[in-house]
């Protein structure tokens, strides 16, 4: 071979190189397909059937006892985010309000995120915008905004980011956050817990903070919940779930359930005040509820079935928030605070099980939905 020929083989070869080395502008058909691969295939027949058996125990069983069955009283204030992510290319996801589930029309339910749909001056200040588009259908997240139609866009729907907003997401008023990214000159946007949209070629990344977030179940998730329930039932019509009956009582709830920050729990009945927690009184005062501060309790184990108690978020003798778990059993406090939150927002106490194959995740009832709460173990590998 001449000595030119290998040169430009050389240099061919190094052009190669170099293209594949740069960032991608864009996020790869690879990458698109992955995402797919992260949406589980939630049956709405089972799950139906699952929350059915679940209600008929605790109404129909708790007949005798002093807890009536009281409908639910859900939040208007907090709602349900679904988030679709469209089953063509290119990826997308399109925001859907008050849904807990958003399977059709060419999307299916990725994750759900909860968050204030209207001004909350202590806990939901800083607004979102979300706008529609169509061809193809999809959303776009317009910050610090609450009208967003222009350049092709409408507005949707707004909601307002939890918690005093920064960029360390370790100053949270108890709410948690995912990284919005956009691809093609902003066109399309993503939303995923834990996702590194930087190494997949989406860009400009924009922290999203809200209250609670959660995924459907899979068929196995379903069946250790299931397997489960009868417990939680019996030990859930015991607790009278009621709606704070103030903004006050409401802000100092919230703060309580931050406080709960303990692992496996002893079945022993053990009541210890907010104030367990070093910021709920700093906290109170800042909301508005510093009155309520000597009357706020974290109730553990009041009843005790074969080793299942409940937690209870109590202010002023009344229960604004419960779960109930099995006693001696790991779980993280972080995934504890968000159950309780639901349970705050949905009126009803959740029911939480430990899945004993990946220790990092909880499986629970919100609403007639069966939900898995988790880290990143949760998102990245659905199973
Ligand atoms: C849902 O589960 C039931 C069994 O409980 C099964 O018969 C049905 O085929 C499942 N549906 C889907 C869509 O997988
Ligand atoms: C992105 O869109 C804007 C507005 O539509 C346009 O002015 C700009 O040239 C576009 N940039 C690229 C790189 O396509």
């Amino acid at each position: 071979m001449k000595v030119s020929a290998i040169l430009s083989t050389l240099m061919a070869t190094a052009l190669v190189a170099a293209v594949h080395a740069a960032p991608s502008k864009s996020p790869t058909a690879a990458a698109d397909d992955a995402l797919q691969r992260l949406v589980v295939n939630y049956n709405y027949t089972t799950a139906a059937e699952i929350a059915a058996e679940y209600a008929d125990s605790l109404y129909k069983r708790g007949h005798s006892n002093a807890v009536k069955a009281a409908a639910p009283v859900v939040s208007k204030e907090i709602l349900p985010y679904c988030v679709g992510l469209s089953s063509d290319r290119p990826v997308r996801v399109k925001l859907f309000q008050n849904q807990q589930t958003c399977d059709g029309n060419g999307f299916r339910t990725l994750w759900v995120f909860t968050a204030h749909s209207k001004k909350d001056k202590h806990h939901g200040a800083y607004p979102v915008c979300i706008a529609s588009a169509t061809k193809p259908d999809r959303s776009m997240l317009f910050n610090a905004q609450t009208k967003c139609t222009g350049n092709g866009w409408k507005t949707d729907f707004v909601f307002y980011m939890s918690g005093q907003y920064s960029p360390d997401p370790a100053v949270s008023n108890g709410h948690e956050s995912t990284m919005r990214w956009v691809a093609d000159n902003d066109s399309r946007m993503l939303m995923y817990p834990e996702y590194d949209g930087a190494s997949h070629g989406w860009t400009s990344p924009f922290r999203v903070g809200y209250r609670s977030r959660w995924r459907l179940a899979g068929d196995r998730e379903m069946g250790i919940l299931r397997a489960e329930l009868p417990k939680h039932a019996t030990i859930n019509n015991q607790v009278s779930v009621v709606p704070p009956p103030n903004a006050a009582t409401q802000w100092c709830a919230q703060n309580l359930i931050q406080v709960y920050n303990w692992g496996a729990l002893i079945p022993t009945p053990n009541t210890l005040p907010g104030t367990v927690g070093p910021n709920y009184a700093n906290d109170a005062a800042r909301d508005e509820c510093a009155h309520l501060v000597p009357k706020s309790f974290i109730r553990m184990g009041r009843v005790n079935v074969d080793g299942f108690i409940p937690v209870e978020i109590l202010i002023d003798n009344k229960v604004h928030a419960a779960i109930s778990l099995k006693a001696n059993t790991n779980i993280n406090a972080a995934y504890v605070r968000l159950a309780l939150q639901e349970s705050l927002r949905t009126g009803a106490p959740l029911p939480v099980v430990v899945d004993p194959l990946q220790g990092d995740l909880i499986v629970t009832l919100i609403s007639g939905t069966i939900a898995v709460i988790g880290g990143t173990m949760a998102y990245q590998h659905p199973i």
